[in-house]
């Protein structure tokens, strides 16, 4: 049986971490924030919070199974397809096309299946060479994951499908090769304009200036006070003109800045840089 958490053991958890380890999750929303904690003492295999608290208190390197366990992101490769078409024929071919070169940053990536998809999205349109992304997480394996590209049967089933529905003449074993029957290896050449990293949305500073932001099923994690200083944070590392990408369950309406951000594209969650 899962195990319950009142807000009040979740705030004082919360801050407990922050202060021993610095890593903050005090603004992430806390319903679903208390789901993920109780999933993570069944996985451990723990009986209550209290042998959760002690442990991550008196062991760092658990600490970091925890953030691992706690972060593991849903995702597939062409999540929402229509959004991929808005993607390609909107920004991509439109107002891209006569830019030499385009600085990319998935915030959030994930196991990678975004960042494999923009991959294919950009080799469709030819244009991959102009590109240049960074791809972080809070989450180590799933950045040790994004490296590999390697997905398994189950995903591979509903990848496939997704990708078909972003563009139904593509051949979907163009993109793979298979090892052993089960697992498929995502072609590295995809992501040859990619560079990986476990990073902390939160709390790193930004030191780049980016035309594209994906920050996709990422702030759903996030209350609204954390929202705004990512938008903030967002807003001063894109380039003018550029262009912020959420996920279909992400919920800015309440805290985006009308003065600072335009709706690009409702449907799709595209805003962009005034
Ligand atoms: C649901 S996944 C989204 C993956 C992908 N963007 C997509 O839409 O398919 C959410 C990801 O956000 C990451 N995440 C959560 N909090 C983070 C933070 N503070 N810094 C960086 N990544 C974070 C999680 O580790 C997880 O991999």
């Amino acid at each position: 049986m899962a195990v319950e958490i009142s807000l009040e053991e979740l705030d004082a958890l919360c801050n407990a971490i922050k202060q021993r380890h610095g890593i903050d999750f005090t603004q992430y929303e806390s319903a679903s924030f208390a789901r993920r904690v109780s999933r993570a003492i069944d996985y451990f295999k723990m009986d209550n919070l209290m042998s959760l608290w002690q442990k991550i208190l008196s062991d760092r390197n658990f600490m970091f199974d925890f953030v691992d366990a706690i972060t593991v992101g849903m995702t597939s490769l062409f999540r929402d397809p229509q959004f991929w078409r808005t993607l390609k024929t909107k920004i991509v071919m439109t107002e891209f096309k006569n830019a030499t070169s385009v600085k990319v940053w998935h915030a959030g990536c994930s196991t990678g299946e975004e960042v494999y998809s923009f991959g294919i999205l950009l080799q469709d349109c030819r244009v991959q060479e102009k590109y240049r992304a960074l791809a972080t997480d809070l989450n180590r394996n799933s950045i040790e994951a994004c490296k590999k590209g390697s997905y398994d049967t189950l995903t591979m089933a509903q990848n496939e499908k997704q990708l078909k529905e972003y563009n139904p003449f593509k051949q979907f074993k163009d993109f793979y090769t298979l090892s052993g029957d089960r697992n498929y290896i995502l072609k590295p050449d995809l992501v040859k304009h990619v560079e990986f990293k476990v990073g902390n949305l939160t709390t790193d500073p930004i030191t780049s200036k980016y035309d594209i932001i994906f920050c996709r099923n990422v702030m759903i994690y996030f209350d609204d006070s954390l929202k705004r200083t990512l938008l903030d944070k967002f807003h001063d590392a894109l380039n003018p003109g550029g262009f912020l990408i959420i996920g279909f369950f992400d919920s800015l309406v309440n805290v985006i800045d009308k003065n600072k951000f335009e709706f690009y594209d409702l449907g799709s969650k595209i805003f962009r840089k005034k």
